[in-house]
């Protein structure tokens, strides 16, 4: 029978590390979001993680870590530049590849010779990495292809009978998942946009660069995280996008809503609390403030699966521009609409269908 324990119960996260430690699974809290956590020098908890996940092996997993000495026990090199942004930013939402060492086993890595490596702020992720021998194996704790789990309840929804024990730590801060920075690079390079941003990295680094397919569509290369070329956070709604003048957009949105609904779909709208009273569709969502990107981070995929609970079948969203923290909201949302977006009222009046290749 599977457990939800408290996160923060002691004797439920010591039982969560003996599970781990003999080969079994565990979904945890984590600041970004929830993981499913297996032990990562064990190469059948990773075979196990996959199977439970539906994922495809050749999908790295990262490895969680509690404690700074342990990085140069699964990575076989550790440059200055690791140590810099591990003070800098560790604990917290930010994983860096390096080479790997020998006992990390080539299941874990998706076949590959580096290692993903993050040490995850949230305190109950952190114990439960200490109790289970200081190395956990955790991708998002979602079905494959699904947004990813900010809440227990999500977990238990994609997990269910696939995992030995839930840890409940309520709402995750974040929200969206850790930054990835390859360190095995040089200009290092930003391969997945997230809470720690560009000019964060590029403030302890000096010049970091971001893997050009991150965001554009239009590139015939596939990126670098092997994650990433994965259709991913997608809600079972057809989702797209409209980009462009905002009293546009909304005047967009409504009309299309009328006709999809008038076809018999069922329309969702991802609005923010600026524009959501303007609005005429059956299932509004206020995604948050354009003010507070950190909200609009942290209620993205919840909205995605909410609209799935409520048998949405067809989605507008906004676009959300910018540098920083925007470039990780952007790059989730054209990932969950498969990169489809509608451009309107662009200087040259085109109406664009199909591409994203303005956003760098
Ligand atoms: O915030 C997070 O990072 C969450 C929580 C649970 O820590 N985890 C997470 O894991 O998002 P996952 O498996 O959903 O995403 C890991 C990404 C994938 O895109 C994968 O391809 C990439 O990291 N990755 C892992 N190891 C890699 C490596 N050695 N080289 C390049 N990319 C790698
Ligand atoms: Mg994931």
């Amino acid at each position: 029978m599977l457990k939800v324990m408290d996160g923060k119960d002691e004797e439920g996260l010591r039982r969560a590390g003996r599970i781990l430690q003999e080969g079994g699974l565990v979904a945890f809290p984590t600041e970004t979001v929830y993981g499913l956590g297996g032990d990562a020098l064990n190469p059948d908890s990773s075979r196990k993680i996959y199977e439970a996940k539906g994922r495809p092996s050749d999908n790295p997993l990262i490895v969680h870590i509690y404690r700074w000495e342990d990085v140069s026990r699964i990575a076989s090199k550790v440059p200055e530049e690791a140590k810099k942004i591990a003070d800098a930013f560790w604990p917290g939402p930010l994983t860096m590849i390096l080479p790997k060492a020998d006992i990390v086993p080539h299941e874990t890595t998706g076949g590959l010779d580096t290692v993903a490596i993050r040490m995850p702020s949230h305190p109950a992720a952190r114990k439960l990495i200490e109790y289970a021998g200081g190395f956990v194996a955790a991708p998002s704790a979602n079905l494959s292809g699904r947004p990813s789990p900010t809440q227990a309840r999500f977990v238990l929804e994609d997990l269910d009978g696939r995992v030995d024990m839930i840890l409940d730590g309520g709402d995750v801060g974040i929200g969206l998942e850790s930054t990835i920075i390859d360190l095995t690079v040089q200009p290092a390079q930003i391969l997945r946009p997230g809470f720690v941003t560009r000019e964060m990295l590029e403030d302890v680094l000096g010049k970091v660069e971001v893997d050009a397919t991150l965001l554009r569509s239009d590139i015939n290369q596939a990126p670098r995280a092997p994650g990433m070329k994965y259709r991913h956070y997608a809600p079972k709604g057809d989702l797209t996008i409209i980009s462009g003048p905002i009293g546009q957009v909304v005047a967009y949105i409504n009309e299309q809503s009328g006709k999809k609904a008038a076809a018999g779909e069922r329309v969702g709208v991802i609005a923010t609390k600026e524009t959501r009273r303007q609005y005429q569709a059956q299932v509004i969502k206020c995604v948050g403030s354009r003010q507070d990107e950190l909200e609009i981070g942290r209620r993205l995929y919840a909205i995605l699966r909410e609209f799935d609970e409520e048998g949405v079948t067809c989605i507008y969203s906004e676009a959300f521009f910018g540098g920083g923290y925007g470039q990780a909201i952007m790059n989730r949302l054209l990932k969950a609409a498969g990169h489809k977006v509608v451009r309107i009222g662009s200087p040259d009046g085109k109406k664009g269908e199909g591409h994203d290749s303005d956003w760098k």
